[in-house]
């Protein structure tokens, strides 16, 4: 038997995220975020460091750490329940097949005693994709092929420790890929690796999700992995999204004071009037320290006493924002 395809109906958003909150004790680390994926589409999750990217991407594939409670609603195409409230052996036929995850650090998340080939072969054959171990071998040097590793069978034989930072994402994204998800989460997949080696991971990733049709969350720092990556975006501050768009329009016409921050900071060629790099003024508050209404407030320039009070969600369909005095507006 060939790899089944997936079978759910191909109409509709490959996610749906609603009210999605989590929570440590009282403390809420991310909240009300709510957004869709289409299929085959690639969203850019962006936000400071602390902002909720990741508790948002680990509560998405029910990995959220010990004592970390999630809340609200993640529903996946052709899976029947929301993920959320649903059980972990439930979850774990989900997990690597439907939905799957590429993180920073692929030496963590590699099994150090277990042959490359065998991890990949593993991860089919754990959700009945292949048939037999030896078609499964086959598939995995296959795909060690696709992600582009020199010489697949005798990668496959290979050892993590024997392989390069590179060359051990290229088997993440392999083993992610491996039962072709209709989702793919990547947690900044290449801040460990050099420049050189960034940029054409990020090539074959948006070239094999492309070619898939796999619809893609790609958390980073960087706007412009977004902006070559991404269709659209989202940006999470204090762990909300504060505004969401099509990547042109946002990095373009950012309409939150954050998100016009962002840009400003990352945009090295803007110097301040004493030739300093500009960045966004102070740092993101520690979990449940953030101030009441606007969360962005303490730090925000065009802050009036009406921030006091938690934006609205407004803008346009495409373009949706929560600021009370947006760029562009006058106060
Ligand atoms: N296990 C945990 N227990 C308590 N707080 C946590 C835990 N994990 C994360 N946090 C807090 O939740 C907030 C969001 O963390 P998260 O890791 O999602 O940020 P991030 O946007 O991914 O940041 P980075 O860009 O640094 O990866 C931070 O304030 C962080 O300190
Ligand atoms: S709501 Fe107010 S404080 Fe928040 S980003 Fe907009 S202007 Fe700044
Ligand atoms: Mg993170």
């Amino acid at each position: 038997m060939t790899h089944v395809p997936d079978t759910a109906v191909a109409t509709g958003p490959v996610l749906t995220v609603d009210d999605l909150g989590v929570q440590v004790g009282p403390v809420h680390l991310v909240q009300g975020v709510g957004f869709t994926i289409g299929s085959g589409e690639r969203v850019g999750l962006i936000g400071e460091s602390g902002s909720g990217k990741s508790l948002t991407a680990l509560a998405l594939m029910g990995l959220l750490p010990e004592g970390l409670r999630a809340s609200g609603s993640i529903r996946l195409r052709g899976v029947p329940d929301d993920l959320l409230g649903t059980g972990e052996r439930r979850l774990a036929k989900v997990r690597g097949r439907t939905v799957s995850m590429v993180f920073q650090e692929p030496m963590t998340a590699l099994n150090p005693v277990m042959r490359v080939g065998d991890q990949v072969a593993e991860v089919m054959l754990l959700h009945g994709t292949r048939n037999s171990r030896a078609e499964a071998a086959a598939a995995a040097v296959d795909l060690l092929d696709r992600v582009r590793l020199p010489d697949p069978r005798a990668m496959a034989r290979a050892f993590p420790h024997q392989l390069s930072g590179g060359q051990r994402q290229r088997v993440m994204l392999a083993i992610a890929l491996a039962n072709d998800p209709a989702l793919l989460i990547c947690d900044e997949p290449t801040t460990a690796l050099d420049v050189t080696v960034q940029a054409q991971m990020l090539d074959l990733i948006g070239e094999l999700a492309a070619e898939r049709n796999t619809a893609l969350l790609f958390i980073t720092h960087d706007l412009a992995v977004v902006a070559t990556v991404c269709q659209r975006v989202l940006v999470m501050y204090g762990g909300r999204v504060v505004e969401t768009g099509d990547v042109y329009d946002v990095f373009t016409t950012p309409r939150h004071r954050y998100t016009e921050g962002l840009i400003a900071a990352s945009d090295l060629s803007v110097v301040d009037e004493r030739g300093r790099l500009r960045t966004i003024p102070g740092a993101v508050p520690n979990g449940g320290e953030f101030p009441d209404g606007c969360l962005f407030r303490t730090r925000c320039p065009a802050a009036t006493t009406r921030c006091e009070r938690t934006p609205e969600w407004s803008g346009a369909p495409g373009h949706g924002f929560a600021c009370w005095h947006p760029v562009g507006e006058d106060r």
